[in-house]
């Protein structure tokens, strides 16, 4: 069966390669035209790309994402089937995948798997601590949907933190998929300028209460004095025994993602990339130092591609209070 799916895949491949362009010039289009039309990130469109494109190849169910990428004005689900056909046919006959999506073995994860590979991570994190927990934090939300799924709990308060243009595009566009949102505070935040914490409180968070806050993807974007400042942050007001489970870069990907189109692309909607740790050599002596230096302790962790010559490119890490 694998030999005649990569047959099939081959055919509708080069059958579909004009569509493709159109689709993924129709996905480029809306993610940041439109993006910087509505004033909102480009960044949180490629999650949800990704775990719509997860969803649809069953490597991981998320209905809320499926529903929420067809309602968003900044992307297309139409454009993303035409690039992604073929792959999802010859994956539907082999039941294998090839080529991406992809799930690698730890530490043997590429650039093209980093976002699938830290969805995962991360939710396997999340599934052991959450119901130890009374308080979900997401911070930097964007169109993460783990509120609306898995992860909606009965007695565990959850608030998602983001800057008010995307988080207002969120909810209208959460509306409109039909995805019942009353169980979530929405607290419009920016983490370089606001009282991330005071903003928070007034919203019902409660510091005495045990919390898991979620921080992907999002560290990269914000000056390192931010990242520490948030961290200091939660560890001032949560519990011990709460958890951050953030995900941090190397500096060379923050390098690579400052060269010249990416750099461009990413201000064309007004972000840049920031904060990067050095994990070329002794990484985990690395991360323990930048958490530790605030106050924290190191949990599980993932580092991917830590397989390869220049050691890990991002980690994916549970930070204890
Ligand atoms: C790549 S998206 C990740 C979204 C989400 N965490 C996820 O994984 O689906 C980056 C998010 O960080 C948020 N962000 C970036 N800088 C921020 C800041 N200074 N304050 C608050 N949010 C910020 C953006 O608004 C955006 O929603």
């Amino acid at each position: 069966m694998r030999f005649l799916s990569f047959v099939v895949f081959l055919v509708l491949q080069i059958a579909f390669l004009p569509l493709a362009v159109v689709g993924f010039f129709i996905v480029g289009y809306k993610q940041m035209v439109v993006s910087k039309r509505l004033g909102v990130s480009q960044t949180m469109v490629e999650v949800i790309n990704a775990r719509w494109t997860m969803h649809v190849f069953d490597m991981r169910e998320d209905m809320a994402s499926a529903r929420l990428a067809d309602c968003v004005p900044n992307t297309s689900t139409f454009g993303l089937w035409l690039v992604l056909l073929p792959l999802w046919v010859k994956y539907k006959m082999s039941g294998a995948y090839f080529g991406y999506p992809r799930v690698p073995d730890e530490g043997r994860e590429g650039y093209s798997d980093f976002m699938m590979a830290r969805t995962l991570y991360i939710d396997r994190i999340i599934r052991r601590v959450l119901g130890d927990m009374d308080q979900f934090v997401l911070l930097g939300a964007g169109y993460d949907t783990r509120a609306y799924g898995e992860f909606k709990r009965d007695g565990t308060a959850i608030f998602e933190l983001d800057q008010a243009r995307n988080q207002e595009l969120k909810i209208a566009s959460l509306d409109r998929a039909g995805i019942d949102a009353a169980h979530v505070t929405f607290v419009p935040v920016d983490f370089s300028r606001d009282d991330t914490f005071e903003k928070l409180r007034a919203a019902g968070y409660d510091p005495t209460k045990k919390t898991i806050f979620l921080w992907e993807g999002v560290t990269l974007y914000l000056a390192e004095k931010d990242v520490r400042k948030t961290l200091r942050d939660v560890r001032e007001h949560a519990p011990p025994g709460s958890v951050v489970v953030a995900d941090f870069y190397a500096e060379r990907f923050i390098r690579m993602g400052s060269g010249s189109l990416a750099k461009k692309t990413l201000e064309y909607t007004d972000e840049t990339l920031g904060f990067g740790l050095s994990l070329a050599t002794d990484y985990e002596q690395s991360l323990q130092g930048f958490v530790g230096g605030e106050g924290m302790s190191v949990g599980e962790t993932f580092f991917l591609g830590s397989s390869g010559k220049k050691g890990p490119f991002m980690v994916v890490a549970e930070l204890g209070v």
